[in-house]
């Protein structure tokens, strides 16, 4: 059962090519959702100016105005509460969130990450494949826990990495993939397909599942 009406807040620093993704999908009534609020860390970031052009609600939350990460956190979390959304997607997002954040949204944070996890956490994911050498890579969509791109994995997506790649070109590949799997995975949350279970994330409808 898909509720009435699934509230999104999407949480950016730059470009926004994922939100713009997630805004094309639900144009496109391939995502039952609406985007409540675009917030960004960063004032000029392109993400705020998608939203604008979208008619959604966009906040520039600047951390230079907090003494502290708890308190940012905390004016955050103010903002996503008064907007009583159903799922924070970080799409580009490019802060750490804290224990207290986290622990206050748990099961409720989303992000996309341009690597196949656990493979190449952190900053700078494809220029990491690259310099590993590595063969394949990708993207995955997963749960926002404490440690740092490591909650359960939803959905991942493979691209190969080929020996011209350089950065801009594997990035570009893998950001394809992005745009196809996060408002998928966005969609499983609203149609409760999905279930935790410790790091695992189970997909309602594999067959192993329901057994
Ligand atoms: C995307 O490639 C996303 O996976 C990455 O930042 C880019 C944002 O692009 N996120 C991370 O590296 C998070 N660790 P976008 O602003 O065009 O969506």
């Amino acid at each position: 059962m898909v509720p009435e009406k699934f509230t999104l807040a999407v949480l950016v620093s730059g470009r926004g090519s994922n939100l713009q993704a997630i805004i094309d999908s639900i144009k496109k009534n391939n995502l039952p959702a609406e985007v409540a609020v675009v917030i960004s860390n960063v004032r000029d970031a392109y993400a705020l100016e998608r939203a604008r052009k979208h008619g959604i609600e966009n906040v520039f939350l600047d951390p230079e105005s907090y003494p502290d990460r708890n308190s940012y956190e905390q004016a955050l979390a103010e903002r996503l509460q008064s907007k009583s959304v159903n799922l924070i997607c970080l799409a580009g997002f490019m802060r750490i969130l804290g224990k207290h954040f986290i622990e206050t949204f748990t099961g409720r944070i989303i992000n996309i990450h341009p690597s196949l996890l656990p493979a190449f956490p952190g900053l700078n994911a494809q220029k990491q494949a690259l310099d590993r050498g590595a063969k394949f890579s990708g993207c995955t969509a997963h749960y926002v826990d404490e440690e740092v791109d490591g909650g359960p994995i939803i959905l991942q997506a493979v691209v190969p990495v080929h020996d011209d790649d350089d950065e801009a070109s594997l990035s570009a590949r893998i950001l394809a993939q992005e745009h196809i799997i996060y408002p998928a995975a966005i969609r499983l949350i609203i149609e409760g397909k999905l279930t935790l279970s410790g790091r695992k994330v189970l997909h309602g409808n594999s067959r192993r599942n329901s057994a």
